[in-house]
């Protein structure tokens, strides 16, 4: 039968909020990480096309959306340990691991602490690097900004680059969308998630030993993760397959959701039949 429960994960010293939806008794379970600096909203389209076949467990991760925010670095080791806490919560043993972006960082971490605990992957439009010296300096200044300024320099700074041309001219309704996630972000949020991503650790090395089936999605038109980046992702990964989002940027989920769910809806039946 299929449920849908919003709850929350009362941790020591934070409150993690999560959606549990779908059928309880599916085969597999997966879970979704937004990107930065949203929220689990941004997986609603997802949620329509899976959640009538599969569990979703769709936390707001440390910072973002309705969970709680603790100051200073929030490291994606941090984030992914608040995952696994989720998964013992809900006594789900194994799943399918799927995040965007900063999601992806928070999963590639899950997976190298976890790898019992993970079923498959799906990265959606991430990186495997960790920062370079210049993209981390910048993070702390974002950061610091953040915190005076507030979420609307973070939305006017970073939504030129989140989404394809073809998304800004014909989509306002996902442009407010995204924009609307970032204004109710926390700044104290944004800048101890700045300061965590700007240390956080390369895995490209590690890719090889990922020994699960992992499905690459990328939007062609991606500035931040190019879909050069993920092929090469992709090509290093023991079990993957790439699909390239044609008219999409750097939130393919948002900006072309047939696409990406037709790629997850294939990915995740041929790991149920396997
Ligand atoms: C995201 O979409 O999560 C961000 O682009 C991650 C980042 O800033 O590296």
């Amino acid at each position: 039968m299929s449920q849908q429960a919003t709850s929350f994960l009362r941790l020591d010293e934070v409150q993690i909020y999560f959606r549990d939806i779908g059928p309880r008794e599916a085969a597999t379970t997966v879970v979704l990480l937004h990107g930065f600096p949203l929220q689990s909203d941004m997986w609603q389209f997802q949620e329509l096309a899976l959640s009538a076949s599969y569990r979703m467990i769709l936390p707001d991760l440390r910072g973002h959306g309705r969970s709680s925010v603790t100051p200073g670095t929030v490291g994606m080791d941090v984030m992914a340990e608040d995952v696994l806490r989720l998964l013992d919560f809900v006594q789900i043993d194994r799943a399918v691991i799927c995040g965007l972006s900063m999601g992806g960082y928070v999963a590639w971490e899950f997976w190298q602490r976890n790898p019992q605990r993970t079923q498959a992957l799906i990265l959606c439009d991430t990186r495997s690097s960790a920062d370079t010296e210049e993209v981390a300096r910048a993070r702390h200044m974002m950061a610091a900004q953040v915190v005076t300024d507030g979420a609307a320099m973070a939305a006017k700074s970073m939504l030129p680059k989140l989404l394809a041309n073809e998304t800004r001219q014909n989509q306002p309704d996902r442009v407010r969308l995204i924009e609307q996630m970032i204004l109710a972000t926390d700044p104290q949020g944004i800048a101890a998630t700045q300061r965590g991503m700007a240390g956080r650790r390369d895995f490209t090395s590690t890719l090889p030993d990922i020994d699960v089936p992992s499905l690459v999605i990328c939007g062609s038109e991606d500035v931040i993760s190019t879909p050069t980046e993920m092929a090469e992702i992709s090509e290093s990964l023991p079990q993957a397959e790439f699909v390239e989002i044609p008219g999409a940027g750097h939130l393919a989920p948002i900006e072309q959701p047939a696409a990406v769910n037709d790629a997850m809806l294939h990915f995740l039946a041929n790991l149920s039949s396997a």
